[in-house]
């Protein structure tokens, strides 16, 4: 998604503004540009394609001024061009916006402003604020008035900064829906999208909050809500893990994420298990007698998290014999669901900023419902609107594919079961602990998996031509299946679908041909001989098989043209391993066909419109 960075200091505002938007470069854009104001006049630079063509841009018409406002675009409103990408001016070039989000009644205002004669030049919704703040004398007459009558005009989801010509000391924004982030350093001051783009100098950030509006100058930050009266911000320290935005070796942040899961693994179990075995969530703003009552879970989620949705209803229905439905957030906000009772709305997001999971929230709030989130970004508007939040403990993921986020989704689902299994008194201290003894293999299990990374490789390269993939899975490896085929659709383009072993005679089998490979995942569990039937299946068509089976195993490779074993454990631990290699897959199909995994075109990494 659209990324936004604002800056106001001493320093020369191109180059902290490219330094920005190149760690912003994760969410996923198609243009970036950047406005100066350089000796009193507002200077804009922008082009399509990749940051580095910004910086050549600025090599050859450099700008020079210390305080500006730079944009990375994600296309929603109009192709990706010069034209449409950021920062948008009014005719006179004195009001420049960066905009991230979308203004859902901008062709009103814009038919408004054309009746006024107003002229447009891109195909945005985001051209409509300079024009609006201009049409209204925002560059003359006292801001505070125009700038709350203007900003209670448009409707939507946004986050956008301002750079005004006549009033070079200050930086203005805005905040509804969209993150932002404020970040102070002595005698400068920053907006950025997401903290990531702080230079290390920032030692304290704001969370913006929805409603709130102002500027932000050097000596520091001007806030009001939405009614307009004057906030105090809670500013807090800024966590500088720069390991976390550098490859260290790895060729891709996606690689260096999958080898980063033994790591995520041991430290969530650090956080989550103490002393004799006993699970950790007493961070939760929930009371214990609440979880133990609780009689019905709704999971609502999107992607990869959705996918970890899933195992998490198989380990709340096994281990804490609570009914459990997995809801898509998109589908889940707009249809009015039944909730009621002693019902808990579970979010889960990496990002903690996915629009149609927090719509979610919104919406099960709205019916007096309580919410746990399960984020990563625990500082996100998802963990903050939520009654309770957990932090999934993976650091920072930058690759756009989501691999240890997933991995720390389903470690913390599963904990989490064992939570509410003691609370309701399902499971004793000791049958606990029995199973977390075998949790706690995961790490190493997970090294082992990774030490035979070249192997996966090997068989990825096999594949690269082929343009249609089959993954299959049954009870906790149906979701590993679909995750397996979004992963390989995400960053190699081939088409790739997942479905339930069950499934597989109702229709997908038609697919199969020896041009279309076969993923199987079937490691020992009660419905192992029925995954074994599917290979028979596939082999009697002559299709091609690559499966996943469990250390051992004799009888699943015979069937297959290509196999990797995992370790033994027990089924439900089953998923958090056998989506190893399959990330592993998807990221050297990606490779072999020249594909940019950490960059997958169309896509962004948080996805915060609609
Ligand atoms: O940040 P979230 O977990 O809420 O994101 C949900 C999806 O957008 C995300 O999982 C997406 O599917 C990833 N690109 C998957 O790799």
């Amino acid at each position: 998604m659209c990324g936004i960075v604002g800056y106001i200091g001493p320093k020369l505002a191109d180059a902290v503004l490219l330094f920005g938007l190149y760690r912003l470069e994760y969410r996923g854009y198609d243009s970036a540009g950047i406005a100066v104001i350089d000796d009193g006049e507002i200077e804009i630079r922008k082009d399509t394609g990749k940051i580095r063509n910004l910086e050549r841009l600025l090599k050859e018409h450099p700008v020079e001024g210390n305080v500006g406002i730079g944009h990375t675009r994600w296309a929603t409103h109009g192709a990706p061009t010069s034209v449409n990408a950021h920062p948008h001016a009014d005719a006179s070039k004195s009001i420049a916006v960066v905009h991230n989000g979308i203004i859902e009644n901008y062709d009103q205002i814009r038919k408004d402003l054309q009746s006024k004669n107003f002229l447009f030049v891109s195909d945005t919704d985001t051209e409509v604020i300079p024009q609006l703040l201009k049409s209204n004398n925002f560059s003359k007459d006292e801001e505070y008035d125009i700038f709350k009558t203007t900003i209670s005009k448009l409707e939507g989801r946004f986050a956008f900064l301002i750079l005004v010509e006549d009033k070079p000391d200050r930086v203005f924004f805005c905040r509804n829906g969209s993150p932002l982030v404020y970040g102070r350093s002595e005698n400068e001051g920053f907006l950025v999208s997401d903290s990531s783009a702080f230079i290390a100098s920032v030692k304290e950030q704001y969370f913006v909050k929805d409603g709130e509006w102002g500027w932000i100058t050097r000596e520091g930050i001007v806030l009001f809500d939405k009614d307009g009266n004057r906030k105090e911000p809670e500013l807090i320290e800024v966590d500088h893990d720069l390991t976390q935005y550098e490859k260290n070796g790895y060729e891709h942040f996606m690689l260096k994420e999958i080898f980063e899961q033994p790591t995520v693994v041991r430290n969530i179990l650090d956080k989550r298990i103490g002393a004799n075995n006993l699970i950790n969530f007493s961070e939760l703003t929930m009371s214990k007698d609440f979880q133990a009552k609780l009689f019905r879970i709704v999971f609502t989620s999107a992607g990869t998290s959705l996918h970890a949705a899933m195992i998490g209803k198989l380990y709340i229905e096994k281990f804490a014999k609570i009914m459990t439905e997995v809801e898509f957030s998109s589908e889940f906000r707009y249809r009015n669901p039944i909730l009621e009772g002693d019902t808990l709305v579970i979010a889960i997001s990496q990002s903690g900023e996915t629009a149609d999971t927090l719509a979610s929230i919104h919406s099960a709030k709205a019916k007096f419902l309580k919410v746990l989130s399960f984020v990563n970004q625990i500082n996100s508007s998802i963990s903050r609107e939520s009654t309770a939040a957990a932090n999934l403990f993976a650091g920072t993921e930058i690759g756009v594919a989501s691999t240890k986020a997933y991995v720390a989704e389903l470690v913390s689902l599963l904990l989490y079961s064992l939570h509410l299994a003691k609370l309701k008194w399902i499971l004793t201290d000791e049958e606990i602990s029995v199973i977390l003894e075998e949790v706690k293999k995961l790490p190493k299990q997970i090294e082992q998996i990774l030490e035979k990374a070249d192997s996966i490789k090997e068989i990825a390269y096999t594949m690269r031509d082929k343009r249609d993939f089959i993954f299959l899975g049954r009870s906790y490896e149906h979701p590993t299946a679909l995750e397996g085929a979004l992963k390989l659709k995400e960053i190699s383009y081939a088409h790739a679908s997942g479905y339930a072993g069950g499934e597989f005679k109702h229709g997908p089998i038609a697919l199969v041909s020896k041009d279309v490979p076969v993923i199987c995942i079937t490691p020992k569990s009660e419905v192992y001989t029925k995954m074994v039937s599917n290979l028979e299946e596939v082999r009697a068509r002559n299709g091609i098989i690559f499966s996943i089976h469990t250390e051992g195993d004799e009888s699943v490779p015979a069937l297959s043209n290509y196999s990797f074993a995992i370790p033994d454990c027990s089924e439900y631990i089953t998923p958090i391993l056998s989506v190893i290699p399959l990330q592993l897959f998807a990221y050297y199909v990606a490779i072999a066909k020249g594909c940019e995994p950490d960059q997958p075109r169309n896509l962004a990494k948080s996805v915060t419109v609609e």
